[in-house]
């Protein structure tokens, strides 16, 4: 952990914690409307645009805290206990690390991911979240729900604004040291809002978020204009939302993408998460849309096309897309504002 990193976590934490104590928290996954891509400090996280998200209801992950009765910090995925040395225990433990600091408090973590593995979406947003929820839940935290997702932003970016239901905005935030620069849910409920997620996935894992967003960053000759408009398409979309104007909120939502996607080309060498594949689902939903469908597209670091409508364009979702995942993101499976409870 940098320094500066572990002044932030000495700052909000008591010096010694209580507990730990058995507890569990949930958080669901999210997807940007108006997209992260790119820091301006890689040590303490920082991003160099806001972003504004919307939180995948019951897709998301459950994530169990206890003292470790054996004396050793182990973590479970999924029901199955996974070797010290893997990627995933390594990120685990650093993250409990940053809240434990020098103290000897062993941990099992134990986590369910309730993200369907077909759907091919990347788990680390939620993750984080509800780690953040039950870390802070078992050492007795009293922390603001700011500070919780100014934590999750060291476990990941995206983090941030997964701590909720429903929309939520991370804010890039201005000071030198970062402490404010996390999300904050939006409070609009818009119970007709559909997110359809068309699997496209196929071959090998590509680049990681952290490292393509390094690499656009410091390579990418597009990438110059990106923060502003970012910026810009970040408060036009919450503005959309505010406004209950769809194809607003929807045209906004994909030329983000397509433009983000658009740096990462430009990148030397090129990064390419989007497939062929991907691109015939843009089609198919541009030639639909031509017909006056109201739906539109997102797509993050992968090929997988996520798609954005209201209620009663589902049934010609399903049709184009019949293999497409609907999730209800202000159904009954999510609560509608303020914690997610388990
Ligand atoms: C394309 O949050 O995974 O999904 O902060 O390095 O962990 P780190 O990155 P991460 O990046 C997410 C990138 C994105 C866009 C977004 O979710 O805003």
């Amino acid at each position: 952990m940098t320094d500066r990193a572990r002044a932030i976590f000495d700052a909000v934490l008591p010096a010694r914690l209580s507990g730990p104590v058995s507890f569990s928290a949930a958080a669901p996954s999210n997807i940007a409307l108006s997209k992260y891509w790119g820091k301006r400090d890689a040590g303490l996280n920082l991003p160099l645009n806001s972003s504004l998200s919307i939180s995948l209801a019951e897709w998301g992950t459950t994530t169990r805290v206890e003292p470790a009765g054996d004396g050793t910090d182990a973590v479970w995925l999924n029901g199955e206990r996974l070797a010290p040395e893997t990627g995933f225990t390594r990120k685990v433990v650093a993250f409990a690390d940053r809240f434990r600091r020098d103290q000897m408090l062993p941990l099992h973590v134990v986590t369910e991911n309730t993200i369907p593995t077909a759907a091919g979406l990347a788990s680390s947003a939620s993750g984080f979240a509800a780690l953040t929820r039950a870390l802070a839940g078992s050492f007795g935290l009293d922390l603001t729900e700011d500070t919780l997702s100014m934590l999750a932003r060291f476990g990941s970016g995206s983090a941030t604004r997964s701590l909720w239901h429903g929309f939520a905005r991370w804010e890039r935030g201005t000071r030198e040291d970062g402490t404010d620069s996390f999300a904050r849910p939006l409070p609009e409920v818009w119970p007709e809002f559909r997110i359809a997620i068309v699997r496209v996935d196929t071959g090998p894992k590509s680049q990681s978020s952290r490292d393509g967003m390094g690499h656009t960053v410091a390579t990418s000759p597009l990438f110059a204009g990106w923060p502003a408009q970012a910026e810009a398409d970040c408060a036009a979309i919450e503005a959309a939302i505010k406004a209950r104007d769809f194809i607003r909120l929807g045209e906004l939502t994909e030329a983000n993408a397509l433009g983000m996607h658009a740096t990462m080309i430009a990148a030397r060498p090129a990064l390419a998460y989007l497939k062929p594949e991907s691109w015939q689902v843009l089609d198919r939903l541009w030639a639909a849309r031509r017909d006056g469908l109201e739906a539109y597209a997102t797509m993050d670091a992968g090929p997988n096309v996520k798609l954005i409508f209201l209620e009663d364009s589902t049934p010609r979702i399903a049709e184009l897309f019949p293999d497409a995942a609907i999730v209800e993101p202000f159904g009954a499976a999510a609560k509608l504002s303020g914690q997610p409870r388990p």
